[in-house]
């Protein structure tokens, strides 16, 4: 994969690192005008490690080897003194180090020779700018509220036997555990259904968050745009790489969020892209989470049956209840 998103990302890297180094360098530079002789010292210690490189090389010399060992016990002196210098300021070498973005491959993108999962996720982001997961920062199980969600057991209201608030409960605890289960083939996807406001973006986003923290790579996507974005790639003539790896991306990412599923104009192209991105993910044990404004009998009715099945058998449908967040949160800011 080598089109010009991985070039743009590539250099972002190569920018990101030389101002993490920069930026140390400064701040070392800072902490020497304040403490004139940690300078000093350094200095000693590189005249003395070039004389000692010296040394080393003729070490088949006795006297040499003599005058290594001296320079060697000189150099640990100064060492020493140089770290207690820094203790007296409160502070450690380690306070020089340039500061990383990821500590996993010091933001070079690349890890144990392979690409860094950070780099991965980057490439995506990128390919998939207008995707939501921005909102990941404001979205995720640390700022899950439940205080939206009623405690109140009103089966007419809304059918099933138990408070919004227990409801909301379970869904949130298969979430997260589903979260972390991306690999399990026994893991089932998950649908989550439920009308307007209810807060199943907000937990898409939550589960995306704790994906992306395993290191592991999202796509979010509207199923509108995702579906048109297929389709045209599909009958487009002249494919650049670029949107040849952002096609493949969506079979291969570690989770596919489709969101709004049933928002979109049908059309059989699409219902074909639809059944193929369900098929190809499920058998190559890739996990989707679709949520929809849909109850299953408007699935039933509105797709093909070939993609209904799909849903009952490899999905667990998380059904949403209870007020409309939206409208909670304007009646909070209008008191
Ligand atoms: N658990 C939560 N804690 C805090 N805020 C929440 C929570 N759930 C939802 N919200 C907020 O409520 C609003 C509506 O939530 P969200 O967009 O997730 O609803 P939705 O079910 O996806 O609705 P739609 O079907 O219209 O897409 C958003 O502003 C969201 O940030
Ligand atoms: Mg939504
Ligand atoms: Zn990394």
């Amino acid at each position: 994969m080598q089109g010009s998103v991985y070039r743009k990302v590539e250099r972002d890297y190569d920018i990101k690192r030389q101002r993490a180094i920069s930026e140390a360098k400064k701040f070392k530079q800072s902490v020497y005008d304040n403490n004139p002789r940690l300078a000093q010292i350094e200095d000693e210690i590189n005249t003395i490690s070039l004389k000692s490189a010296k040394a080393r090389i003729f070490s088949d010399d006795l006297s040499r080897e003599v005058e290594q060992q001296k320079l060697e016990v000189e150099l640990a002196k100064l060492n020493f003194e140089y770290d207690e210098e820094l203790k007296k300021i409160g502070m450690t070498r380690k306070d020089f180090e340039p500061k990383y973005e990821c500590s996993k491959c010091n933001d070079t993108g690349y890890f144990e020779n392979k690409i860094c999962s950070c780099f991965s996720q980057q490439l995506i982001n990128e390919s998939f700018k207008q995707s939501n997961l921005s909102k990941i920062k404001e979205e995720n199980f640390e700022t899950f509220d439940y205080g939206y969600y009623s405690t109140c057991n009103d089966k007419e209201k809304y059918g099933i036997d138990k408070s919004p608030l227990e409801n909301i409960d379970a869904i949130r605890k298969l979430a997260y555990k589903f979260s972390h289960n991306l690999d399990d083939p026994e893991q089932k996807n998950l649908l989550f259904t439920g009308s307007t406001g209810l807060g199943k973006t907000f937990l898409a986003n939550c589960i995306a968050a704790e994906v992306i923290k395993q290191g592991k790579s999202v796509i979010y996507q509207t199923a509108p745009i995702l579906l048109d974005k297929m389709t045209d790639y599909k009958f487009k003539f002249n494919k650049t790489e670029d949107e040849k790896d952002e096609y493949d991306k969506i079979f291969e990412v570690d989770l596919l969020i489709i969101d709004d599923l049933g928002t979109e104009a049908m059309n059989s192209a699409k219902f074909s892209e639809l059944f193929n991105i369900l098929n190809t993910r499920l058998l190559k044990n890739k996990k989707i989470l679709i949520s929809t404004n849909l109850t299953p009998q408007e699935i039933k009715r509105e797709y093909e049956e070939r993609i209904f099945s799909r849903f009952v058998g490899d999905f667990m449908i998380c059904r949403f209840v209870g007020e409309d967040i939206r409208l909670l949160k304007k009646k909070i800011a209008n008191k």
